[in-house]
């Protein structure tokens, strides 16, 4: 098409998106402009809806239209008499939350078209088979509330909201310090023992198997110890370690986790002995309080390397901090990919508006699925590298609603694997879960089927298809049965690929949906009362004083 826009000519639009680096405006049925950052206003913009909103009418001029009628660049400070300025009023305010509460169609008819014009949402949230009875958007008031609180910080444990903005202002020295130690650690040792239960070990696990994929190539091998009192599995790491070169990172807040000191006491001891004293010390990584608990002073006593739990971000969030940063970088994967994945989650979903932020919209529809009387919400996946990740996000959720006698079971089940096992119940048993499918739209690794002379497996009618193809027959074929004949509902997330940004950005977006989710329920999402309760029990028959 030819293009009729010139340089420097005025035109009309419509914001249709705003992304961390620039506007994008919608002119005509054929034509899209982006408004650069740096085109917004003669002033220093750090965050550009506080200049334009989503859905407003503007006037721009065009600057270039050297990349096509698809791709104009646009200014609003080269229109000397529009040079935006902060808005604060109300009016504005106003205008960031749309103001008539939409239809449940609207939502499909205007997502892509205010917000998937512009590119695709890191995570998609597919609700075309979550068989819902009633209207998402209907839930905009209540979001907006809670949005606000969050953001305000006035809601319940709001002393444990550090997560929200800590990719705008993690300590930058301590995160340089991180990949330092991390290649340390990666000359140092063939295998890195994760020493760590719970918040203090899930998210680095659930990491580095999704990012790194099964049987990665990697020089440095991770087990993970501290998490269990299981006698066997800790004679056996310690057997398998004792001619490796070793290194450790011990990861607790308070130090007095019984499975990780205990198991930090074991490997102290084989280090020492096999290294003496000082050499262990300089292969053992501690990340804990930064005053407070029994593994500071032990770390300070001994001279490790010390890294900080901050005081604001709970175990179950503490992945983006240096609890899970430090095993991230030592497996090898790059961290400022991951945080930056982490920042424009931040950005992006820092949004009221139903229309605009998908954590908000799975937030809301999980309480939705309660209400058609759901009881459990299982994570489903079709990749095994995943199933850390579920297991992450089952202590994400559990720990944080399952309180008051409120809260959906959060459970989890790895296809086509689980198809041959749990899939009966989900199929036919009792109507009381609806799926939560996590797909990976591109694989780590793909090949295709070869044609066999003869064909005595019958297998042939699939040859030359890639096994990622037929993984999303089997996931196409498993939705129909579940939702269509068994009448499961499915919310389908997608994302891009299983690497650190996409990683860093689904945490976030999961912490979102968290937050915005058990505040729905008018609980503290941020405390865990319950887990105490058996480790009184377990202190007295152990005769701890
Ligand atoms: O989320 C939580 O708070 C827990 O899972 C803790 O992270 C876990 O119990 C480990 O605690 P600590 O880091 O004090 O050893």
């Amino acid at each position: 098409m030819k293009n009729i826009y010139k340089n420097g000519q005025i035109v009309e639009g419509v914001i249709t998106g705003i992304q961390p680096y620039g506007a994008f405006v919608s002119i005509d049925e054929n034509t899209t402009g982006l408004i650069h950052i740096s085109e917004i206003s003669d002033d220093f913009v750090r965050d550009i809806r506080q200049y334009v909103a989503q859905g407003e009418q503007i006037i721009a001029k065009i600057i270039d239209v050297s990349d096509g009628p698809n791709q104009l660049r646009l200014s609003l400070k080269a229109l000397n008499y529009s040079s935006r300025k902060i808005r604060e009023d109300k009016e504005h305010k106003r205008s960031l939350v749309p103001e008539s509460v939409l239809g449940f169609k609207s939502l499909d008819v205007k997502m892509p078209q205010w917000v998937a014009k512009k590119e695709r949402p890191m995570v998609n949230v597919n609700l075309k088979h979550a068989l819902l009875e009633n209207d998402v958007m209907s839930y905009q008031d209540e979001v907006t509330r809670i949005h606000e609180m969050i953001h305000n910080k006035t809601g319940k444990g709001n002393d444990f909201l550090g997560w929200l903005d800590w990719a705008d202002r993690y300590d930058k020295d301590e995160f340089d310090r991180i990949k330092v130690c991390a290649k340390r650690i990666r000359e140092q040792a063939d295998v890195l023992l994760v020493c760590g239960i719970g918040g203090s070990y899930l998210g680095a696990r659930a990491a580095i198997e999704m990012i790194q994929g099964p049987y990665a190539q990697d020089d440095l091998e991770i087990i993970y110890i501290g998490n269990t009192f299981s006698s066997t599995s800790i004679v056996r790491i310690l057997n398998y370690i004792k001619d490796k070169e070793v290194a450790c990172n011990v990861i607790s807040k308070s130090g007095t986790t019984t499975e990780t000191a205990l198991a930090f006491r074991l490997i102290r001891e084989f280090m020492e002995n096999k290294y003496g004293v000082d050499e262990a010390s300089k292969r053992i990584y501690a990340t804990t309080d930064a005053k407070n608990g029994l593994l500071k002073p032990l770390a300070d006593q001994k001279g490790y390397e010390t890294f900080v739990i901050p005081d604001d971000i709970g175990g179950r969030f503490s992945v983006i901090t240096p609890v899970g940063l430090l095993p991230i970088a030592a497996a090898g994967i790059d961290i400022d990919a991951m945080m930056r994945g982490v920042k424009d989650a931040t950005f992006e979903l820092n949004n009221a508006s139903l229309e605009a932020n998908p954590a908000y919209v799975y937030a809301v529809v999980r309480r939705m699925m309660e209400a058609q009387g759901k009881d459990v919400e299982m994570f489903v996946s079709y990749e095994s590298h995943l199933v850390f990740l579920a297991e992450w996000w089952k202590q994400l959720f559990g720990e944080s609603e399952g309180k008051e006698g409120k809260g959906l079971l959060p459970a989890s089940v790895n296809f086509s694997t689980d198809l041959h096992s749990m899939g009966q119940f989900v199929q036919d048993g009792k109507k009381v879960l609806f799926e939560t499918v996590v797909l990976v739209d591109n694989p780590i690794e793909d090949a295709e089927v070869p044609f066999v002379d003869g064909d005595i497996d019958q297998l042939n009618y699939l040859s030359g298809k890639s096994l990622n193809w037929i993984n999303q027959k089997a996931f196409e074929g498993t939705l129909e049965a579940h939702e269509v004949t068994g009448n499961v509902p499915n919310v389908i997330l997608n994302i891009e690929k299983a690497d650190a940004y996409n990683f860093g950005y689904l945490v976030y977006f999961f912490f979102k949906s968290l937050a915005m989710s058990v505040y729905m329920l008018d609980v503290n999402p941020f405390d865990q009362p319950g887990v105490e309760v058996y480790k009184k029990n377990m202190f007295k028959l152990l005769g701890k004083k």
